[in-house]
């Protein structure tokens, strides 16, 4: 199963990737979290990209295909994956086709998690992460057990510097401006799997997987 999430900054698409992710047993490929991979390892790679992060802009396409298409051809994607964050505009939408089709593959589905834009703010601002080893939480939504530290491994949580209020409003003027259009570019395909992102965890998480039934069976 060849699955993208298409959604704004903070309607869950991390989120259900990685239920997605053990309920296919396949490899979730979070865009966003190689780049932060990149960035605590101090790489080139991290370095160019924060200077795009930190003020909520997408990283440029050339730069994010290559570091797709390289991810996809490890051998735990071989029988499918789960692409959270990528496509983001229209290039990078023709250029995941390309990878594919060179591949012999194609997307089974593009499920878009609607949420509206008070609920995307407030997620995106109370969210917390764990640094050391990436578990994310809401401040009110899903709050660890004891406040500020990490329920795996005990390190203290963060907030992600581009969750800061003036950021987040950049980040879905992007989203509006640049990876909105992808909804239509799926649509006419027959594809997209329209979901309301508002619901609880795991309401959500259950309609995907039914639609992706009714789908693929
Ligand atoms: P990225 O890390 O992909 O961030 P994003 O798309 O802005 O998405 P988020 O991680 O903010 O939100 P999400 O939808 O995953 O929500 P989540 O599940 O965490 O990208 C960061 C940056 O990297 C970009 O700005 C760009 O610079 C760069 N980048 C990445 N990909 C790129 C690309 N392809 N091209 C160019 N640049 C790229 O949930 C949010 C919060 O809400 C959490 O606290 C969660 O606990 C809570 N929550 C989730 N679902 C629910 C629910 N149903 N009910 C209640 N709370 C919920």
């Amino acid at each position: 199963m060849n699955l993208t999430l298409l959604g704004a900054p903070g309607a869950g698409k991390g989120t259900q990737a990685n239920v997605l992710a053990i309920h296919y047993k396949i490899p979730h490929i979070s865009t966003g979290d190689i780049f932060r991979r990149h960035l605590r390892e101090e790489t080139p790679l991290g370095q160019k990209a924060q200077e795009y992060m930190v003020q909520g802009k997408l990283v440029p396409d050339d730069i994010t295909e290559a570091m797709v298409d390289d991810r996809i051809a490890l051998s735990d994607a071989a029988l499918g994956f789960v692409l959270d964050g990528f496509p983001r505009n229209l290039n990078q939408g023709k250029a995941l086709d390309g990878m594919l089709a060179a591949r012999g593959l194609f997307l089974d589905g593009v499920i878009h998690i609607a949420a509206p834009y008070d609920l995307l703010v407030e997620r995106l601002v109370g969210r917390r992460i764990c640094p050391a080893c990436g578990a994310t939480y809401h401040i009110r939504f899903d709050p660890p057990q004891a406040a500020g530290i990490c329920n795996v491994c005990g390190t203290n949580l963060v907030q992600r510097p581009d969750d800061r209020l003036e950021t987040v409003e950049t980040r879905l003027s992007v989203y509006r401006e640049e990876t909105a259009p992808l909804i239509a570019f799926y649509q006419v395909r027959g594809i997209l799997l329209e979901i309301d992102g508002t619901r609880s965890v795991e309401d959500v998480s259950q309609s995907i997987i039914q639609q992706l039934g009714a789908r693929h069976g």
